[in-house]
Protein backbone atom coordinates (compact mmCIF):
# COMPACT_ATOMS: atom_id res chain seq x y z
CA UNK A 1 0.00 0.00 0.00
CA UNK A 2 1.34 3.40 -0.81
CA UNK A 3 1.20 5.19 2.70
CA UNK A 4 -0.39 9.11 2.66
CA UNK A 5 2.26 11.71 3.97
CA UNK A 6 0.46 15.00 5.23
CA UNK A 7 2.29 17.44 6.71
CA UNK A 8 0.10 19.96 9.19
CA UNK A 9 0.92 22.93 11.38
CA UNK A 10 0.25 22.46 14.23
CA UNK A 11 -0.98 26.03 14.76
CA UNK A 12 -2.86 26.61 11.77
CA UNK A 13 -4.22 23.14 11.35
CA UNK A 14 -5.85 22.12 7.64
CA UNK A 15 -9.42 20.44 9.01
CA UNK A 16 -9.76 18.37 5.88
CA UNK A 17 -6.83 16.56 6.08
CA UNK A 18 -7.72 15.85 9.69
CA UNK A 19 -10.96 14.75 8.29
CA UNK A 20 -9.83 12.69 5.64
CA UNK A 21 -7.60 11.07 8.79
CA UNK A 22 -10.08 10.68 10.74
CA UNK A 23 -12.09 8.84 7.73
CA UNK A 24 -9.53 5.98 7.55
CA UNK A 25 -9.78 5.21 11.32
CA UNK A 26 -13.40 5.17 10.91
CA UNK A 27 -12.92 2.89 8.17
CA UNK A 28 -10.27 0.89 9.96
CA UNK A 29 -7.31 1.92 8.49
CA UNK A 30 -3.93 2.86 10.31
CA UNK A 31 -2.79 6.69 10.32
CA UNK A 32 -0.03 7.54 12.60
CA UNK A 33 -0.13 10.56 14.33
CA UNK A 34 2.21 12.87 16.53
CA UNK A 35 1.80 13.18 20.26
CA UNK A 36 3.31 15.11 23.06
CA UNK A 37 5.34 12.05 24.01
CA UNK A 38 6.53 10.31 20.89
CA UNK A 39 4.28 9.51 17.38
CA UNK A 40 1.85 7.42 18.00
CA UNK A 41 0.03 4.10 15.33
CA UNK A 42 -3.47 5.35 16.17
CA UNK A 43 -6.76 2.64 14.87
CA UNK A 44 -10.23 2.77 15.95
CA UNK A 45 -10.14 1.00 19.79
CA UNK A 46 -13.37 0.25 20.10
CA UNK A 47 -12.62 -2.16 16.32
CA UNK A 48 -10.90 -5.64 16.98
CA UNK A 49 -10.11 -5.94 13.16
CA UNK A 50 -8.14 -3.34 13.60
CA UNK A 51 -6.28 -3.88 16.09
CA UNK A 52 -4.92 -7.07 14.62
CA UNK A 53 -3.77 -4.59 11.77
CA UNK A 54 -1.93 -2.86 14.44
CA UNK A 55 -0.13 -5.39 16.10
CA UNK A 56 0.63 -6.51 12.12
CA UNK A 57 2.20 -3.45 11.37
CA UNK A 58 4.56 -3.15 14.23
CA UNK A 59 5.17 -6.68 14.32
CA UNK A 60 3.74 -6.77 17.93
CA UNK A 61 3.08 -9.73 20.11
CA UNK A 62 -0.21 -9.53 20.41
CA UNK A 63 -0.22 -10.12 24.17
CA UNK A 64 1.25 -6.34 24.49
CA UNK A 65 -1.74 -4.17 25.25
CA UNK A 66 -2.34 -0.78 23.68
CA UNK A 67 -3.76 2.63 25.01
CA UNK A 68 -6.93 3.92 24.20
CA UNK A 69 -6.46 7.70 23.35
CA UNK A 70 -9.56 9.57 24.52
CA UNK A 71 -9.90 13.88 23.84
CA UNK A 72 -12.91 14.68 26.20
CA UNK A 73 -12.90 13.53 29.96
CA UNK A 74 -16.59 12.67 29.47
CA UNK A 75 -15.30 9.95 27.03
CA UNK A 76 -13.90 7.98 29.82
CA UNK A 77 -17.08 6.61 31.30
CA UNK A 78 -17.92 4.57 28.46
CA UNK A 79 -15.02 2.68 28.25
CA UNK A 80 -14.06 2.29 31.83
CA UNK A 81 -15.79 -0.88 33.93
CA UNK A 82 -15.81 1.47 37.32
CA UNK A 83 -13.91 5.08 37.60
CA UNK A 84 -11.90 4.79 40.94
CA UNK A 85 -11.74 7.85 43.53
CA UNK A 86 -9.15 9.38 42.61
CA UNK A 87 -9.26 10.03 38.79
CA UNK A 88 -10.80 12.96 38.76
CA UNK A 89 -8.53 14.48 40.59
CA UNK A 90 -5.17 13.28 38.67
CA UNK A 91 -7.29 14.15 35.27
CA UNK A 92 -7.95 17.50 36.27
CA UNK A 93 -3.84 17.90 36.88
CA UNK A 94 -2.28 16.07 34.12
CA UNK A 95 -4.71 15.51 31.67
CA UNK A 96 -4.40 16.38 28.51
CA UNK A 97 -1.38 15.03 29.11
CA UNK A 98 2.09 12.69 28.97
CA UNK A 99 0.43 10.76 31.88
CA UNK A 100 -2.00 6.92 30.98
CA UNK A 101 -3.96 5.78 33.35
CA UNK A 102 -5.55 2.06 33.63
CA UNK A 103 -9.00 0.99 34.31
CA UNK A 104 -11.04 -2.10 34.64
CA UNK A 105 -12.72 -2.34 30.83
CA UNK A 106 -16.08 -1.57 29.91
CA UNK A 107 -17.86 -4.23 27.38
CA UNK A 108 -17.61 -2.41 24.26
CA UNK A 109 -13.45 -2.40 24.32
CA UNK A 110 -12.62 -5.54 22.81
CA UNK A 111 -9.58 -7.84 23.71
CA UNK A 112 -7.84 -7.27 20.96
CA UNK A 113 -7.02 -3.77 22.03
CA UNK A 114 -6.46 -4.90 25.44
CA UNK A 115 -4.01 -8.01 24.55
CA UNK A 116 -6.70 -10.41 26.28
CA UNK A 117 -6.80 -8.41 29.77
CA UNK A 118 -9.61 -7.08 31.21
CA UNK A 119 -8.30 -3.69 32.18
CA UNK A 120 -7.83 -1.02 29.48
CA UNK A 121 -4.69 2.35 29.31
CA UNK A 122 -6.27 5.06 28.89
CA UNK A 123 -4.43 8.58 27.93
CA UNK A 124 -5.88 12.24 26.81
CA UNK A 125 -2.98 13.33 24.62
CA UNK A 126 -2.17 17.66 24.96
CA UNK A 127 -1.12 17.61 21.16
CA UNK A 128 -3.64 19.97 18.72
CA UNK A 129 -2.99 17.45 16.22
CA UNK A 130 -3.61 14.07 18.03
CA UNK A 131 -7.06 15.58 19.59
CA UNK A 132 -8.54 17.02 16.76
CA UNK A 133 -7.57 13.27 15.19
CA UNK A 134 -9.66 11.23 17.92
CA UNK A 135 -12.52 13.42 17.54
CA UNK A 136 -12.67 13.16 14.03
CA UNK A 137 -12.04 9.16 14.40
CA UNK A 138 -14.92 9.46 16.62
CA UNK A 139 -13.71 9.13 19.97
CA UNK A 140 -10.96 5.95 21.10
CA UNK A 141 -7.92 5.84 18.86
CA UNK A 142 -5.76 3.18 19.73
CA UNK A 143 -2.01 3.73 19.55
CA UNK A 144 0.97 2.57 20.44
CA UNK A 145 4.88 4.37 19.54
CA UNK A 146 4.75 4.20 15.56
CA UNK A 147 7.69 2.53 15.70
CA UNK A 148 8.67 -1.40 13.95
CA UNK A 149 8.74 -3.26 17.99
CA UNK A 150 11.65 -3.44 19.84
CA UNK A 151 12.99 -0.60 17.90
CA UNK A 152 13.43 2.98 19.20
CA UNK A 153 9.63 5.11 19.64
CA UNK A 154 9.90 7.90 16.90
CA UNK A 155 9.79 11.23 17.62
CA UNK A 156 9.62 12.60 13.60
CA UNK A 157 7.41 11.73 11.33
CA UNK A 158 10.93 10.59 9.53
CA UNK A 159 11.16 7.79 11.95
CA UNK A 160 7.66 6.50 11.47
CA UNK A 161 8.28 6.41 7.87
CA UNK A 162 11.71 4.78 7.89
CA UNK A 163 9.84 1.86 10.29
CA UNK A 164 6.36 1.76 8.63
CA UNK A 165 6.34 3.49 4.95
CA UNK A 166 3.70 1.02 3.09
CA UNK A 167 2.50 -0.67 5.99
CA UNK A 168 0.17 1.70 7.18
CA UNK A 169 -2.49 4.33 5.67
CA UNK A 170 -1.16 7.72 6.26
CA UNK A 171 1.33 9.61 8.47
CA UNK A 172 0.49 12.95 9.88
CA UNK A 173 3.89 15.02 10.04
CA UNK A 174 3.22 17.65 12.96
CA UNK A 175 7.06 18.00 13.24
CA UNK A 176 9.30 16.66 16.27
CA UNK A 177 7.74 15.71 19.39
CA UNK A 178 8.27 17.82 22.76
CA UNK A 179 9.27 15.45 25.00
CA UNK A 180 10.57 12.81 23.67
CA UNK A 181 9.42 9.50 26.14
CA UNK A 182 6.60 7.60 26.36
CA UNK A 183 3.94 8.67 28.68
CA UNK A 184 4.10 7.51 32.33
CA UNK A 185 1.64 4.52 33.23
CA UNK A 186 -0.08 4.68 36.71
CA UNK A 187 -2.09 1.52 37.42
CA UNK A 188 -5.30 2.62 38.73
CA UNK A 189 -6.96 -0.42 39.50
CA UNK A 190 -4.89 -1.61 42.71
CA UNK A 191 -4.52 1.06 46.49
CA UNK A 192 -2.45 3.10 46.09
CA UNK A 193 -1.83 3.63 42.60
CA UNK A 194 1.15 2.41 41.19
CA UNK A 195 3.26 3.68 38.33
CA UNK A 196 3.83 0.88 35.42
CA UNK A 197 6.32 2.78 33.41
CA UNK A 198 7.71 6.50 34.39
CA UNK A 199 7.59 9.11 32.10
CA UNK A 200 8.03 12.92 32.46
CA UNK A 201 4.95 12.64 34.97
CA UNK A 202 7.04 11.73 38.34
CA UNK A 203 5.96 9.97 41.28
CA UNK A 204 7.11 13.24 43.14
CA UNK A 205 4.34 15.12 40.69
CA UNK A 206 1.86 12.53 41.55
CA UNK A 207 2.02 12.18 45.28
CA UNK A 208 1.98 16.16 44.97
CA UNK A 209 -1.45 15.51 44.43
CA UNK A 210 -2.66 12.33 45.89
CA UNK A 211 -0.43 11.23 48.44
CA UNK A 212 0.69 7.92 48.15
CA UNK A 213 1.74 6.14 44.72
CA UNK A 214 3.81 2.78 44.05
CA UNK A 215 6.25 2.06 41.98
CA UNK A 216 6.17 -1.63 40.34
CA UNK A 217 9.33 -2.92 42.00
CA UNK A 218 10.46 -4.47 38.63
CA UNK A 219 11.22 -1.35 37.34
CA UNK A 220 13.92 -0.37 39.58
CA UNK A 221 15.43 -3.63 39.71
CA UNK A 222 16.84 -4.50 36.55
CA UNK A 223 17.91 -7.81 37.64
CA UNK A 224 14.85 -8.79 38.59
CA UNK A 225 13.08 -12.14 37.98
CA UNK A 226 9.48 -11.28 38.14
CA UNK A 227 7.32 -9.97 35.11
CA UNK A 228 6.89 -6.16 34.85
CA UNK A 229 2.92 -5.26 35.27
CA UNK A 230 3.16 -3.61 32.23
CA UNK A 231 3.31 -6.37 29.96
CA UNK A 232 5.64 -4.35 27.39
CA UNK A 233 8.01 -3.61 29.61
CA UNK A 234 9.06 -7.31 29.84
CA UNK A 235 10.72 -6.71 25.66
CA UNK A 236 14.30 -5.53 25.04
CA UNK A 237 13.10 -2.31 23.40
CA UNK A 238 14.23 0.86 22.00
CA UNK A 239 17.42 -0.80 20.96
CA UNK A 240 19.70 0.44 18.36
CA UNK A 241 21.46 -2.42 15.88
CA UNK A 242 24.91 -2.19 18.06
CA UNK A 243 25.05 -3.45 21.55
CA UNK A 244 24.58 -0.71 23.79
CA UNK A 245 26.69 -0.29 26.74
CA UNK A 246 25.96 1.63 30.30
CA UNK A 247 28.96 2.87 32.12
CA UNK A 248 28.54 3.82 35.39
CA UNK A 249 30.59 5.69 37.78
CA UNK A 250 31.24 9.74 38.55
CA UNK A 251 31.34 11.94 35.45
CA UNK A 252 34.72 11.80 35.53
CA UNK A 253 35.38 8.37 36.15
CA UNK A 254 32.59 7.43 33.30
CA UNK A 255 34.43 9.93 30.62
CA UNK A 256 37.94 8.16 31.32
CA UNK A 257 36.89 5.06 31.07
CA UNK A 258 34.74 5.51 27.38
CA UNK A 259 37.74 7.23 26.25
CA UNK A 260 40.03 4.02 27.19
CA UNK A 261 37.64 1.76 25.74
CA UNK A 262 37.38 4.19 22.69
CA UNK A 263 41.03 4.11 22.91
CA UNK A 264 41.46 0.49 22.33
CA UNK A 265 39.54 0.02 19.57
CA UNK A 266 40.57 2.76 17.76
CA UNK A 267 43.92 0.72 18.08
CA UNK A 268 42.11 -2.00 16.80
CA UNK A 269 41.37 -0.56 13.61
CA UNK A 270 37.42 0.10 14.76
CA UNK A 271 35.37 2.76 15.86
CA UNK A 272 32.80 2.66 19.04
CA UNK A 273 29.72 4.62 19.45
CA UNK A 274 29.60 7.37 22.12
CA UNK A 275 26.65 8.92 23.71
CA UNK A 276 27.69 12.20 25.43
CA UNK A 277 26.58 15.58 26.54
CA UNK A 278 27.19 18.80 25.83
CA UNK A 279 29.19 18.97 29.11
CA UNK A 280 31.32 16.17 28.00
CA UNK A 281 31.65 16.25 24.06
CA UNK A 282 34.92 17.81 24.03
CA UNK A 283 36.86 14.90 26.04
CA UNK A 284 36.66 12.32 23.70
CA UNK A 285 38.94 11.92 20.85
CA UNK A 286 38.07 8.44 19.17
CA UNK A 287 35.25 7.16 18.52
CA UNK A 288 31.51 8.52 16.91
CA UNK A 289 30.42 11.08 19.41
CA UNK A 290 27.00 12.01 19.83
CA UNK A 291 25.60 14.89 21.86
CA UNK A 292 21.85 14.08 23.56
CA UNK A 293 21.78 17.06 25.70
CA UNK A 294 22.76 19.51 28.65
CA UNK A 295 23.07 18.13 31.89
CA UNK A 296 21.46 20.98 32.83
CA UNK A 297 18.09 20.38 31.73
CA UNK A 298 17.57 16.94 31.26
CA UNK A 299 14.67 17.74 29.11
CA UNK A 300 16.88 17.75 26.20
CA UNK A 301 18.49 14.70 26.97
CA UNK A 302 14.56 12.81 26.95
CA UNK A 303 14.04 14.81 23.83
CA UNK A 304 17.16 13.35 21.95
CA UNK A 305 17.30 10.01 23.12
CA UNK A 306 15.41 8.53 20.72
CA UNK A 307 16.46 10.27 17.55
CA UNK A 308 20.43 9.63 18.58
CA UNK A 309 19.77 5.94 18.92
CA UNK A 310 18.36 5.39 15.58
CA UNK A 311 21.00 7.98 14.34
CA UNK A 312 23.54 5.46 15.34
CA UNK A 313 22.29 2.99 13.22
CA UNK A 314 23.03 4.49 10.25
CA UNK A 315 26.78 4.18 11.51
CA UNK A 316 29.32 1.65 10.78
CA UNK A 317 29.70 0.27 14.64
CA UNK A 318 29.34 -2.49 16.71
CA UNK A 319 29.29 -1.05 20.32
CA UNK A 320 28.11 2.00 21.91
CA UNK A 321 29.01 3.34 24.99
CA UNK A 322 26.79 5.68 27.09
CA UNK A 323 27.20 8.03 30.12
CA UNK A 324 24.65 7.44 32.63
CA UNK A 325 22.47 10.16 33.83
CA UNK A 326 21.06 11.29 37.47
CA UNK A 327 18.21 8.70 38.65
CA UNK A 328 15.75 11.79 39.59
CA UNK A 329 12.83 13.94 37.90
CA UNK A 330 13.20 12.77 34.32
CA UNK A 331 16.03 11.29 34.98
CA UNK A 332 14.17 7.98 36.04
CA UNK A 333 12.52 7.48 32.59
CA UNK A 334 15.84 8.28 31.03
CA UNK A 335 17.51 5.87 32.47
CA UNK A 336 14.80 3.55 32.01
CA UNK A 337 14.24 3.42 28.74
CA UNK A 338 18.47 3.46 27.68
CA UNK A 339 18.88 0.31 30.11
CA UNK A 340 16.09 -1.03 28.11
CA UNK A 341 17.93 -0.16 25.24
CA UNK A 342 20.98 -1.57 26.42
CA UNK A 343 19.74 -5.08 27.73
CA UNK A 344 20.97 -3.86 31.11
CA UNK A 345 23.92 -4.33 30.09
CA UNK A 346 26.02 -1.89 32.88
CA UNK A 347 29.70 -1.82 33.33
CA UNK A 348 31.64 -0.28 36.27
CA UNK A 349 33.71 3.13 35.17
CA UNK A 350 36.08 2.55 38.26
CA UNK A 351 38.09 -0.58 37.45
CA UNK A 352 38.90 0.32 34.11
CA UNK A 353 39.78 4.12 35.21
CA UNK A 354 41.82 2.51 37.77
CA UNK A 355 44.41 1.08 36.05
CA UNK A 356 47.21 3.90 36.26
CA UNK A 357 47.09 6.80 37.92
CA UNK A 358 49.03 8.92 34.93
CA UNK A 359 45.95 10.20 32.37
CA UNK A 360 48.39 12.55 31.04
CA UNK A 361 52.24 12.99 29.71
CA UNK A 362 53.62 16.32 29.49
CA UNK A 363 57.55 16.19 27.78
CA UNK A 364 59.57 20.16 29.04
CA UNK A 365 62.46 21.18 27.23
CA UNK A 366 64.09 24.23 27.17
CA UNK A 367 61.91 26.07 24.29
CA UNK A 368 59.40 23.55 23.52
CA UNK A 369 60.50 23.93 19.58
CA UNK A 370 62.06 20.39 19.02
CA UNK A 371 63.22 17.99 21.56
CA UNK A 372 59.63 18.30 23.50
CA UNK A 373 57.44 18.20 20.76
CA UNK A 374 59.38 15.36 18.59
CA UNK A 375 59.35 13.23 21.78
CA UNK A 376 55.76 13.63 22.25
CA UNK A 377 54.72 13.12 18.67
CA UNK A 378 56.93 10.25 18.93
CA UNK A 379 54.99 8.82 21.67
CA UNK A 380 51.38 10.13 20.18
CA UNK A 381 52.28 7.59 17.15
CA UNK A 382 52.20 4.12 19.67
CA UNK A 383 50.21 1.70 20.98
CA UNK A 384 50.17 2.54 24.17
CA UNK A 385 48.00 -0.02 26.73
CA UNK A 386 45.56 3.00 28.05
CA UNK A 387 45.03 6.37 26.20
CA UNK A 388 47.03 9.66 27.37
CA UNK A 389 47.05 12.90 26.48
CA UNK A 390 50.11 13.85 25.42
CA UNK A 391 51.77 17.41 25.58
CA UNK A 392 55.30 19.03 25.42
CA UNK A 393 55.78 22.44 27.39
CA UNK A 394 59.09 24.69 27.35
CA UNK A 395 61.11 26.23 30.57
CA UNK A 396 61.56 29.11 28.68
CA UNK A 397 58.61 30.41 26.13
CA UNK A 398 58.25 34.07 25.74
CA UNK A 399 55.84 33.78 23.21
CA UNK A 400 54.21 31.57 20.94
CA UNK A 401 56.93 30.17 18.39
CA UNK A 402 56.42 26.95 15.64
CA UNK A 403 58.50 24.01 15.48
CA UNK A 404 62.08 24.17 14.75
CA UNK A 405 62.67 23.69 10.18
CA UNK A 406 65.11 21.14 11.25
CA UNK A 407 63.13 19.34 13.60
CA UNK A 408 60.01 19.22 11.20
CA UNK A 409 62.48 18.41 8.25
CA UNK A 410 63.15 14.75 10.63
CA UNK A 411 60.12 14.19 11.62
CA UNK A 412 58.92 14.86 7.58
CA UNK A 413 61.39 12.07 6.76
CA UNK A 414 59.58 9.57 9.61
CA UNK A 415 56.23 10.53 8.14
CA UNK A 416 55.65 12.51 10.90
CA UNK A 417 54.69 16.30 11.02
CA UNK A 418 54.99 19.22 13.81
CA UNK A 419 53.13 21.46 11.61
CA UNK A 420 50.45 22.22 13.55
CA UNK A 421 52.86 22.54 16.91
CA UNK A 422 52.98 25.76 18.55
CA UNK A 423 55.17 26.19 21.61
CA UNK A 424 53.67 26.89 24.93
CA UNK A 425 55.21 27.84 28.38
CA UNK A 426 55.27 25.38 31.04
CA UNK A 427 53.35 26.33 34.12
CA UNK A 428 51.56 25.21 37.50
CA UNK A 429 48.85 24.14 35.41
CA UNK A 430 50.98 21.09 34.31
CA UNK A 431 51.32 19.73 38.37
CA UNK A 432 48.29 17.48 38.50
CA UNK A 433 47.72 14.38 40.30
CA UNK A 434 47.19 13.13 36.95
CA UNK A 435 50.50 14.08 35.05
CA UNK A 436 53.61 13.11 34.29
CA UNK A 437 55.88 15.41 33.41
CA UNK A 438 58.85 14.67 31.84
CA UNK A 439 62.04 16.32 31.33
CA UNK A 440 65.44 16.17 29.24
CA UNK A 441 67.93 17.45 31.30
CA UNK A 442 68.16 16.46 35.17
CA UNK A 443 68.47 20.51 35.98
CA UNK A 444 65.43 21.05 34.46
CA UNK A 445 63.38 18.88 36.62
CA UNK A 446 65.19 20.10 39.74
CA UNK A 447 64.51 23.51 39.04
CA UNK A 448 60.57 22.20 38.67
CA UNK A 449 60.85 20.95 41.82
CA UNK A 450 62.20 23.81 43.81
CA UNK A 451 60.12 26.26 41.93
CA UNK A 452 56.85 24.60 42.41
CA UNK A 453 57.82 22.48 45.81
CA UNK A 454 56.36 19.51 44.66
CA UNK A 455 57.36 15.74 45.37
CA UNK A 456 55.74 13.61 42.80
CA UNK A 457 55.01 12.99 39.40
CA UNK A 458 58.07 14.98 37.64
CA UNK A 459 61.18 13.37 36.16
CA UNK A 460 64.22 13.68 34.15
CA UNK A 461 63.44 10.89 31.12
CA UNK A 462 66.87 9.28 32.30
CA UNK A 463 65.70 8.85 35.34
CA UNK A 464 61.87 7.68 34.81
CA UNK A 465 63.02 5.21 32.64
CA UNK A 466 66.59 4.32 35.09
CA UNK A 467 68.47 4.71 31.93
CA UNK A 468 71.44 7.25 31.57
CA UNK A 469 71.53 7.35 27.80
CA UNK A 470 73.07 11.05 27.72
CA UNK A 471 70.04 12.59 25.20
CA UNK A 472 72.07 15.15 23.20
CA UNK A 473 70.50 18.96 22.18
CA UNK A 474 70.60 19.63 19.05
CA UNK A 475 69.69 22.60 18.90
CA UNK A 476 71.58 25.24 17.20
CA UNK A 477 73.76 22.23 15.18
CA UNK A 478 73.23 21.11 11.59
CA UNK A 479 70.32 18.56 10.62
CA UNK A 480 72.42 15.54 11.14
CA UNK A 481 72.73 16.30 14.85
CA UNK A 482 69.05 16.34 14.81
CA UNK A 483 68.80 13.32 13.02
CA UNK A 484 70.93 11.55 16.08
CA UNK A 485 68.44 12.80 18.22
CA UNK A 486 65.08 11.56 16.44
CA UNK A 487 67.02 8.02 16.19
CA UNK A 488 67.93 8.30 20.43
CA UNK A 489 64.62 9.94 20.58
CA UNK A 490 63.14 6.51 18.89
CA UNK A 491 64.40 4.10 21.06
CA UNK A 492 63.73 5.92 24.32
CA UNK A 493 60.50 6.50 23.34
CA UNK A 494 59.88 1.97 22.93
CA UNK A 495 61.53 2.01 26.72
CA UNK A 496 58.37 4.60 27.71
CA UNK A 497 55.85 2.46 26.10
CA UNK A 498 57.30 -0.34 27.61
CA UNK A 499 57.77 1.20 31.40
CA UNK A 500 53.83 2.73 30.92
CA UNK A 501 52.47 -0.41 29.55
CA UNK A 502 53.59 -2.25 32.59
CA UNK A 503 51.55 0.12 34.74
CA UNK A 504 48.45 -0.93 33.26
CA UNK A 505 49.85 -4.69 33.09
CA UNK A 506 47.24 -6.95 34.72
CA UNK A 507 44.18 -4.85 33.86
CA UNK A 508 41.12 -5.29 31.88
O1 LIG B 1 3.21 8.14 25.29
C1 LIG B 1 2.60 7.09 25.02
O2 LIG B 1 2.02 6.43 25.88
C2 LIG B 1 2.61 6.64 23.56
C3 LIG B 1 1.84 7.65 22.73
C4 LIG B 1 1.66 7.23 21.32
O3 LIG B 1 0.63 7.93 23.36
N1 LIG B 1 2.11 5.30 23.43
C5 LIG B 1 2.78 4.21 23.84
O4 LIG B 1 2.17 3.02 23.57
O5 LIG B 1 3.86 4.27 24.39
P1 LIG B 1 2.93 1.60 23.58
O6 LIG B 1 1.95 0.67 23.02
O7 LIG B 1 4.23 1.72 22.87
O8 LIG B 1 3.14 1.29 25.07
C6 LIG B 1 2.00 0.95 25.85
C7 LIG B 1 2.45 0.34 27.15
C8 LIG B 1 2.95 -1.08 26.98
O9 LIG B 1 4.07 -1.27 27.81
C9 LIG B 1 1.76 -1.89 27.45
O10 LIG B 1 2.15 -3.14 27.94
C10 LIG B 1 1.17 -1.01 28.54
O11 LIG B 1 1.31 0.28 27.99
N2 LIG B 1 -0.25 -1.28 28.75
C11 LIG B 1 -1.27 -1.01 27.92
N3 LIG B 1 -2.43 -1.45 28.44
C12 LIG B 1 -2.14 -1.99 29.63
C13 LIG B 1 -2.89 -2.63 30.65
N4 LIG B 1 -4.20 -2.79 30.54
N5 LIG B 1 -2.25 -3.05 31.76
C14 LIG B 1 -0.92 -2.91 31.89
N6 LIG B 1 -0.14 -2.30 30.95
C15 LIG B 1 -0.74 -1.87 29.84
MG1 LIG C 1 6.16 1.32 22.33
Amino acid sequence: METIISTIDKNNIDESIILSAGQILKDGGLVAFPTETVYGLGANALDEEAAKKTYAAKGRPSDNPLIVHIAELKALEAIVAEVPDLTEKIAKRFWPGPLTMIFKKSQIVPYGTTGGLDTVAVRMPSDKIARELILAAGGYVSAPSANTSGRPSPTTAQHVKDDLDGKIEMILDGGSVEIGLESTILDMTVTPPMILRPGAITADMLEEEIGEVAVDQTLLDSSSTQRPKAPGMKYRHYAPDAKLTIVEGTLKEEILAIRQLAYEAYLQGRQVGIIATNESEQYYSHGIVKNIGTRENEKTIARNLYSVLRDFNEEDISEIYSESFAVQGIGNAIMNRLEKAAGHIRIKAAPIVEKQKYRRIVFVSQSDTSRGPVAAELLRNEKLKQEYVIESRGMVVLFPEPVNQKAEAIMKSGKLTLQNHVSKAFSEEELKDDTLVLTFEQNQKEKIVSEYNVTENVYSINEFLDDDTEIPNPYGQPLTAYGEFYEMMKALTKKLVDKLNSFTEGGK
